[in-house]
């Protein structure tokens, strides 16, 4: 019997060299372990020892089964680290690899013309107000003294939702909406996009944007007019950049003016990019009309203000000397990289 169990642990260090897998393991551990397993078979008959020999072969059968059990923990370990650097391996990322690149998108001029815009604005204490694209004639015409039949609503076609509803054709309702919520002091901007029935050429679209001003308070002066707009302009096109304001006509403003600046590009003496000229039309403005006041509950007497427009794709196209409007809206990215 001693033998028998000197061979089986001789046996089972043998087969145990070999096994490369949990499973092959457990079949290893059922054929010597198991119930029906060769050291069970050899302890069965232990019935047939002297009282002597009992204790000495128990004895040496514990040590077999304890140095089985050993081993096949210590191996179960090492093949449970070796299943696990092998995934580690296989998983492995190499962090030294360059990454995907992910180009970076960035503002549209006309985007970031605008932010400029407002920051400027929002310096000299401006507040930025909106209203809807789709108006009602009423905002658009009507409350800015343009009744129904006025020959000035030519030169302003649009597209028509209905008869009373509109795409807006200037930022100017805004003020209107302002004018009817707010009571003075207001000084806001109003960016957005506007809309004409005009055909598309390098100079003209159908959708454009505009950025209306407005400030009504006791006592503002075209003097006001005038300062507000000069230190924009400075701001905007440089310290050196003259104005000067040429009279217009607008129906909500009293007087009316458009306001030209020295030209960014020859600073005034005269290229092509002026025309000749030295100046540059920048912007309408004026004096808000008296009525429209009073159209909006405020009383003409007591308060005065003034209001500009200003063109956002012009301004644009000097700013970075572009010659057609198209550009803007084709989604180039040749054109869009440039800026
Ligand atoms: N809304 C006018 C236009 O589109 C511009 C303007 C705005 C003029 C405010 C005066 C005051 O032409």
């Amino acid at each position: 019997m001693k033998q028998q169990l000197d061979e089986i642990r001789r046996q089972a260090a043998d087969s145990l060299a070999s096994i490369t897998s949990a499973s092959a393991l457990e079949a290893f551990r059922i054929e010597f372990l198991g119930k029906k397993g060769r050291l069970t078979e050899v302890l069965r008959g232990m019935g047939g020892l002297s009282a002597e020999e009992r204790p000495v072969i128990g004895q040496l059968a514990n040590e077999v089964r304890s140095f089985i059990e050993e081993q096949i923990a210590k191996l179960s370990e090492d093949l449970e680290n070796a299943a696990l650097e092998q995934r580690l391996a296989e998983e492995r990322i190499d962090i030294t690899m360059p990454g995907s690149k992910r180009p970076l998108g960035k503002k549209h001029p006309l985007t970031s013309v605008l932010d400029e815009l407002k920051d400027i604005f929002i310096g000299m204490g401006f507040s930025i107000a909106e209203g809807p694209e789709v108006e009602l004639d009423y905002y658009n015409f009507e409350a800015l003294n343009l009744p129904k039949g006025h020959p000035a609503r030519d030169t302003q076609d649009t597209f028509y939702i209905n008869e009373n509803v509109l795409l807006r054709t200037q930022t100017s309702p805004v003020q209107i909406r302002v004018m009817e919520k707010q009571k003075p002091p207001i000084k806001i901007i109003a960016p957005g996009r506007v809309y004409r029935s005009d055909a598309v050429d390098a100079t003209h679209s159908p959708l454009f944007h505009q950025i209306e001003g407005l400030v009504v308070d006791k006592g503002i002066t075209m003097g006001d007019l005038k300062g507000t707009l000069e230190a924009f302009c400075k701001k905007l096109y440089g310290e050196d950049t003259k104005i000067r304001l040429r009279p217009h006509h607008f129906p909500f403003t009293e007087p009316s003016c458009e306001l030209d600046i020295s030209c960014p590009a020859c600073n005034g003496k005269g290229c092509r990019v002026c025309k000749g000229e030295g100046w540059i039309e920048l912007l309408g403005a004026g004096m808000v009309h008296p009525r429209v006041l009073e159209t909006c509950g405020i009383d003409p007497s007591v308060y005065s203000g003034f209001a500009f427009g200003i063109g956002l794709e012009r301004t644009v196209m000097r700013r970075f000397d572009i010659d057609d409007l198209r550009l803007f809206y084709e989604n180039n990215l040749r054109f869009l990289k440039q800026f």
